[in-house]
């Protein structure tokens, strides 16, 4: 990290996801630092859902090998919280968009359904990140706490940023909760809501050169008044 860190606009401007990572780890101390600090954020009535999980090493590699067997074998997901919803409209064009984004530049054909699948697997491989957080709460909270999820995850997400360290939301990691809930030890009242992938970019790879769009400030925000 550089004497004097990026600011959250300039690290904001720069971030995308990334889904090809070197096998280096973060340092523990740093890990607990970007932590420490994500904590901070706002939660609903300061209720703190949240109970991250930090998958890495060996049990990291055991996992992965886990969810792409569930994966890979054809079983439907089934994940803890809803997540089937078909994007409609705009928000589809917009999902095609984002996928063009990563096929293009990895060249898969969209209409070659194997190179999809094994694309969609390096999920459950982490990207080969060296760590993944899982973010977890109890089922009950549903919508309200998942909303708190999502404030810290993106928070994470930046403050890892900011250290040069990438990271990828996904929700996939939520598909097949029964190997990821085995290793957590999670009591049957806590839920997987979605996890993310997190390590330094390999800066060679051609997935982490996709780049998407997003609509014009107008079409995103009215100020009134
Ligand atoms: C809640 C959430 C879930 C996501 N799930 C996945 C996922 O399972 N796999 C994946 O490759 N990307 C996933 N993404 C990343 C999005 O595809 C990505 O953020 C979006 O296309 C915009 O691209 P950008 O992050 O590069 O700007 C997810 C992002 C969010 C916020």
């Amino acid at each position: 990290m550089s004497e004097t860190p990026p600011s959250v606009s300039t690290v904001l401007q720069a971030r995308h996801s990334v889904r090809a990572f070197l096998p280096a780890p973060v340092p523990l101390q740093v890990l607990h630092e970007v932590f420490a600090t994500a904590l901070r954020v706002p939660s609903n009535c300061n209720i703190q859902p949240w109970r991250v999980y930090v998958v890495s090493g060996s049990q990291k590699e055991a996992l992965a090998k886990a969810l792409q067997a569930e994966a890979a074998g054809g079983k439907p997901p089934a994940p803890d919280f809803e997540w089937d919803v078909r994007f409609c409209g705009e928000h589809r064009e917009r999902q095609f968009g984002a996928a063009a984004a990563l096929y293009g530049v990895i060249g898969v054909d969209r209409h070659d359904r194997p190179a999809r699948a094994a694309a969609m697997l390096r999920n459950w491989a982490f990207f080969d990140a060296p760590h993944a957080a899982f973010f977890t709460m109890q089922r009950y909270l549903q919508l309200v706490g998942a909303v708190d999820l999502g404030i810290l995850a993106q928070t994470l997400a930046l403050l890892l940023a900011e250290r040069g360290i990438a990271s990828c939301m996904q929700g996939a990691l939520a598909m097949y909760p029964a190997p990821v809930r085995n290793l957590l030890g999670l009591s049957d009242d806590v839920g997987i809501l979605f996890g993310m992938s997190f390590g330094y970019a390999d800066p060679d790879a051609a997935a982490n050169s996709a780049r998407t769009e997003r609509v014009a400030l107008a079409d995103a925000v009215r100020f009134i008044g």
